[in-house]
């Protein structure tokens, strides 16, 4: 048995896996985070609604009645994919009349899924969902009143290929960058954005705040931002093909300490593939949406600088990955500025149409970081 439970510190029940060595959901624990991170991060309830005050829910307005399709990458102990059956029979059981959801959940083996099926007292989150966790283990899909619930089982990297649906909503939740790097390489980014409905976007959402994800995903042609939980130690990112459905874009402040990063790739990235891929991250349509004239954060007076911590900059905080990001605040004075249509879409193969693009005149942040914390020298290397 490849799985046990583990008592987290919060008091959670989740999910161990020793071939991998990782928890899923560590911390806040399974329940707490597929809701948090995964179901009010992605803003399914209003996309299962066709409305909702953000551009998504407006766009889903048009799918009204229409199905929503849901990759969940990583099913795992199911948790995430069962947090979002709830959310829509919690909609239903209100009377709110949600669009039927078509969960495509990928995994790799379903041992974890027989598992919190066996400990389905222990760990809650899966009791009353039982009869849907039976099916889905004995035919690879499980049905009932508006929802369609299918397991590809297999690599994700193969499976993605040959996957027929077009994805409204991604939860990508595989192991950690460290564990798991095949699944975070640029190559299975890109396949992900590929997976993007033919009219409308996708909205990703993901645990990983690492410099090298962002990076992937950022280079696979989506839109990206801070996750729903920023104050949270499992921030979270979301990745968009619409930049107006950022609550909060990554801000040319994050690409100035991005380039400072010492692991600022995605995995399995081959070197000589670095500097072009440097070229097209800041020719990226995202930093076209702030405005040029945008003031680098003052200089403080030499007497000030050193140990100084301004807002936001309360000192280092571990990744997912295990490495050192430094906590910091965005500048206000960077506020997104959204394309006319508010439908900007990212190209992955040049500069920007829709505004100047930061291949001729990179950021000023971009080479004047402002004041910062002494990092630790490996960790200082630009790119
Ligand atoms: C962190 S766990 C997912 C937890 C799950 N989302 C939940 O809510 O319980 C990551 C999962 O990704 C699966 N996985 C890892 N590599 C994979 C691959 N190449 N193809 C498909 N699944 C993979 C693992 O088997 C594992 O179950």
């Amino acid at each position: 048995m490849r799985y046990r439970l583990e008592r987290q510190k919060s008091g959670a029940l989740a999910v161990y896996n020793t071939a991998y060595a990782e928890t899923m959901h560590p911390g806040a624990g399974p329940w707490a985070e597929a809701n948090a991170l995964y179901v009010q991060g992605s803003a399914l309830a209003a996309l299962l609604l066709g409305g909702g005050a953000q551009e998504a829910g407006r766009r889903a307005a048009a799918h009204r009645g229409a199905p929503l399709v849901l990759f969940d990458v990583g099913l795992g102990a199911a948790a995430n994919a069962l947090a979002a059956v709830t959310c829509r029979d919690e909609l239903a059981r209100r009377g709110a009349r949600p669009r039927p959801l078509h969960l495509v959940s990928f995994e790799a083996e379903l041992e974890a899924l027989a598992f919190a099926l066996a400990e389905a007292d222990a760990l809650g989150y899966p009791r009353g969902q039982e009869p849907l966790l039976r099916d889905l283990l004995r035919d690879g899909r499980a049905e009932r009143d508006g929802l369609r619930w299918e397991v590809r089982v297999g690599d994700f990297r193969r499976r993605i290929e040959e996957e027929p649906e077009r994805a409204e909503v991604i939860f990508f939740d595989p192991f950690s960058p460290r564990a798991n790097p095949e699944l975070w390489s640029l190559e299975t980014l890109e396949a992900l954005h590929r997976c993007r409905p033919r009219a409308g976007g996708t909205r990703l959402v993901t645990y990983s705040t690492a410099f090298g994800t962002r990076a992937g995903l950022l280079l696979a042609g989506f839109f990206v931002g801070e996750g729903p939980l920023p104050q949270a130690r499992r921030a979270g990112t979301c990745a968009t093909t619409w930049f107006a459905d950022l609550a909060r874009p990554l801000t040319p402040a994050w690409l100035a300490r991005w380039r400072h990063d010492r692991e600022p790739w995605p995995p399995l990235t081959p070197p000589a593939a670095h500097r072009a891929l440097r070229e097209r991250l800041l020719e990226h349509p995202q930093w076209a949406q702030f405005p040029a004239e945008t003031p680098a954060p003052p200089e403080p007076p030499p007497a000030r600088r050193i140990g100084r911590t301004g807002p936001g900059r309360t000192g280092p905080r571990r990744a997912q990955s295990g490495r050192t990001e430094p906590r910091s605040a965005e500048p206000r004075s960077a506020e997104p500025r959204r394309a006319e249509s508010g439908r900007t879409e990212p190209s992955r193969t040049g500069p920007s149409r829709t505004g100047p693009g930061r291949a001729e005149r990179p950021p000023r942040e971009a080479s004047h970081p402002g004041p910062r914390r002494a990092r630790p020298r490996a960790a200082r290397r630009r790119v």
